[in-house]
């Protein structure tokens, strides 16, 4: 074997991703994009390098060997690539990540990010929480994003606490983000003047015909029941009373839209944009909740 420019490495890398049929969807969504984090980060490169910048880089024999195996686990075992570098990226943030919760990937991180929710805040937003916070990547990106915040991150699952715990440590922000563990709302008193929620919403068709890379990913994180709405018709019974007068609940819903909306006619929200469509991602006022 000799040195090989790393552009040619990447380019191969995708190819034997695209022959294996291996699934995308956390983080990257082609063979390509996979290819280039896969190479990047087993040869020790930011994974925002310029690409142009590094294309005709030589990479070693052994290097070569190094990245191949990498790519080789991801189509043995068919974990997300983010399991296999325990490190996801969302909105520029850097998140340590495990088995033990599901892969930092939210659509609600880019409302947050471009300003979206900013509208239906104040000065008197002060309490945020983050339920099914899972990773905790988006109770870092609230605190990140909202210097004035205080963040409760809550979830039901230990294991993905403790994951959670690590991002906090990794970004400092310990002393002002908090975690519970807690079964819906039932530990969580509030009242909060904000509230994200990324919950298990995949409806039961869509659980038996998920690709393998998904499966890998903690079943409590995704199966939302038959229509995929069972933690959100609780959670809508319950978190009024955890809301203050003019709180706002921010939750995301994936491609369950027409279970949504069957499963609630009558509620009135507003559709954020994100990049996967309009329909992903709403915001719900308390009065809204409680008329409907
Ligand atoms: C789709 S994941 C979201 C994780 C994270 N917020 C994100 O966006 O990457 C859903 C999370 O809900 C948690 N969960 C499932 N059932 C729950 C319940 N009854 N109460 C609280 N959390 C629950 C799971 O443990 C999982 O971490």
């Amino acid at each position: 074997m000799s040195a090989l420019p790393l552009l040619d490495l990447i380019e191969a890398s995708a190819k034997r991703l695209t022959q294996a049929d291996v699934a995308f969807g956390h983080g990257t969504q082609s063979a390509f994009d996979e290819a280039v984090w896969l190479v990047l980060w087993r040869l020790g490169l930011p994974l925002d390098t310029d690409l142009d910048e590094v294309a005709d880089q030589a990479v070693t024999p052994e290097q070569q060997a190094a990245c191949t195996a990498l790519v080789e686990e991801r189509i043995a075992t068919r974990k997300p690539a983010a399991y296999l570098t325990q490190e996801a990226w969302l909105q520029g943030v850097s998140f340590y990540i495990d088995e033990r919760a599901i892969v930092p990937r939210s659509l609600i991180a880019e409302v947050l990010a471009d300003g979206t929710i900013d509208a239906w805040l104040s000065d008197q937003t002060k309490q945020v929480l983050d339920l099914c916070t899972g990773n905790g990547s988006l109770a870092v990106l609230a605190a990140l994003a909202w210097p004035e915040v205080h963040v409760t991150g809550a979830d039901i699952s230990d294991d993905a606490l403790a994951v959670a715990a690590i991002n906090l440590e990794r970004h400092d922000l310990q002393n002002r983000v908090q975690l519970v563990q807690s079964d819906g709302l039932l530990a969580l008193p509030g009242p909060f003047d904000l509230i994200l929620c990324n919950p298990p919403y995949v409806c039961q068709a869509s659980m038996d015909a998920l690709p393998a890379e998904y499966r890998a990913e903690p079943e409590l994180a995704l199966a939302g029941g038959t229509d995929g709405m069972d933690f959100v018709r609780q959670l809508f019974k319950d978190v009024p009373s955890r809301m203050s007068e003019h709180a706002v609940l921010v939750l995301e819903i994936g491609n369950e839209v027409e279970h949504f909306i069957s499963a609630f006619p009558n509620l009135e929200v507003a559709w954020l944009d994100t990049s996967a469509g309009d329909d992903q991602v709403l915001l719900i006022t308390r009065q809204a909740l409680l008329q409907r």
